[in-house]
């Protein structure tokens, strides 16, 4: 067999003779990778017209019972599947080494072979002995899990067929050789060639495909985009391996939200869903306050950390964590724009205890609280939170699901919530403080 060298983009998979900076196709640069493949491969063969045309339906005779949900009874894993796992869907679960990925998918093969569902463990990195300890130590007990460590598509696809699976779950797709790649290389091209294989296969045999993807420290994974835009759902473990908190998101979700976070806990046996995850304590210090983000379909209490510090640096310092660093740039301009403070000498450190980073604007006012009460040196209560997106010129706006966000403020206890001056009515009984801007905040807060 003869193999010829392509290079490939490892952001949206086109290929290319030559090496070049930038990939036409997507636009990248620098993302032209290396690879193998086999000389004249054939991966596709057309198919015939009257094929396809068997293959078109009447959109009325289309029935929805395919789309039935399963659920996995594991509550966060089903949340970030809005509800269950649909027959037929390919699901990529990505994360760093060690965060807890075969652990997870272990738990979710256990929990869906009690009901009679049939599962083929595909376990490519370890042994089937390795798998059997955590199995054991996961106190996994079904019959209807088989575990296989082949490494080559073609003893996969010939398992399935014997076997007939419900589940198929690849751990890890990395390990994982097409028989185009001539069982040489587990670059780009192999790995988008065998992800495609096993789609075919999970929307021809309607079977469910997980499908473990290992991603390096940096972010990246042998071309996670390549699978992203092949599979029907994308999975990220998000944070680092530091606590017991594992934090995984919806990147993509063809049959359900996006953006929806699953929050774990890391015991002793496996991963236990945190459902109602939040983080309160009852000691306050300047500095400190408490939000509430909004996360795919709910709301999850966090709390802010702000210190505003005499700097001995020539730039004083700006730390900003699980927040966007540029937008909390023009947070702290606008601030020192509205009030009195100045940040010129001072280090300004933010972090926001959630475990996990957001994008929600809606803590911006929460944020500027902790950062005015840091350098005021205001100690606000423990039972008062503050909701509101803080716009470049200091106005205070109302986030998008503002009472439910409220809704899970009272739900935990708090008494008194500060709120953009919105018309919106809010049915609730907590004290409520209406601010307009920063300025109006400000004087609130620091004059009282
Ligand atoms: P693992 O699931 O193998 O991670 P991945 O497949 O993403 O590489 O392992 C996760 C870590 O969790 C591992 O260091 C051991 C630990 N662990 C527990 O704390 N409790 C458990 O019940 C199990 C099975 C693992
Ligand atoms: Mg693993």
């Amino acid at each position: 067999m003869k193999l010829k060298k392509i290079y490939i983009c490892s952001n949206c998979g086109s290929k290319y003779s030559k090496w070049q900076g930038q990939c036409i196709q997507c636009g990248k640069w620098n993302t032209l990778i290396e690879d193998v493949i086999k000389e004249d491969s054939k991966t596709s063969k057309k198919k015939s017209l009257i094929e396809l045309s068997s293959s078109i339906l009447n959109l009325k005779d289309i029935s929805t019972q395919n789309l039935e949900r399963i659920s996995t009874d594991i509550g966060e894993f089903d949340r970030v599947l809005s509800g269950g796992v649909v027959k037929g869907q390919t699901i990529l679960i990505g994360g760093i080494p060690g965060i807890g990925k075969s652990t997870l998918i272990l738990q979710v093969a256990n929990s869906l072979s009690s009901k009679n569902i049939r599962v083929l463990y595909i376990s490519a990195e370890e042994s089937q002995e390795q798998l059997f300890e955590r199995a054991k130590r996961l106190e996994i007990k079904s019959e209807n899990i088989y575990i296989a460590s082949f490494t080559d598509l073609g003893d996969i696809i010939k398992a399935v067929d014997e076997l007939k699976p419900d589940v198929l779950i690849i751990d890890s797709i990395q390990m994982i050789t097409h028989p185009e790649s001539g069982g040489i290389t587990s670059g780009p091209a192999n790995i988008k060639a065998t992800t495609e294989d096993l789609v075919r296969i999970a929307k021809l045999k309607n079977i469910i495909i997980f499908i473990v993807g290992q991603v390096t420290k940096e972010g990246d994974f042998a071309g996670p985009k390549l699978l992203e835009h092949l599979v029907d759902t994308v999975l990220y473990f998000e944070n680092e391996r530091e606590g017991i908190y594992r934090v995984l998101r919806t990147f993509k979700n063809r049959f359900g939200n996006v953006d929806e976070v699953g929050i774990f806990e890391m015991k002793e046996k496996g991963l236990v869903s945190s459902s109602d995850f939040s983080i309160i304590s009852d000691e306050m210090v300047p500095g400190k306050t408490y939000s509430s983000v909004y996360e795919g379909t709910r709301a999850i209490i966090v709390s802010v950390e702000a210190l505003v510090n005499r700097s001995f640096y020539p730039y004083p310092k700006r730390v900003f964590s699980f927040i966007d660093p540029t937008y909390s740039q023009i947070l702290l301009a606008s601030i020192e724009k509205n009030t009195p403070i100045k940040f010129d000498t001072y280090d300004v450190y933010v972090n926001i205890r959630s475990q996990f980073k957001t994008k929600d604007k809606g803590i911006d006012l929460a944020v500027c609280a902790a950062i005015i009460g840091s350098a005021k040196g205001i100690v606000f209560d423990n039972r008062t939170a503050f909701i509101g997106e803080v716009s470049m010129l200091g106005e205070v706006y109302p986030p998008a699901f503002l009472s439910k966000r409220i809704s899970e403020i009272e739900r935990k206890g708090f008494k008194r919530v500060y709120i953009p001056n919105t018309k919106e009515k809010i049915e609730t009984s907590l004290d409520i403080v209406r601010i307009k801007n920063i300025d109006d905040f400000y004087t609130r807060i620091v004059k009282k």
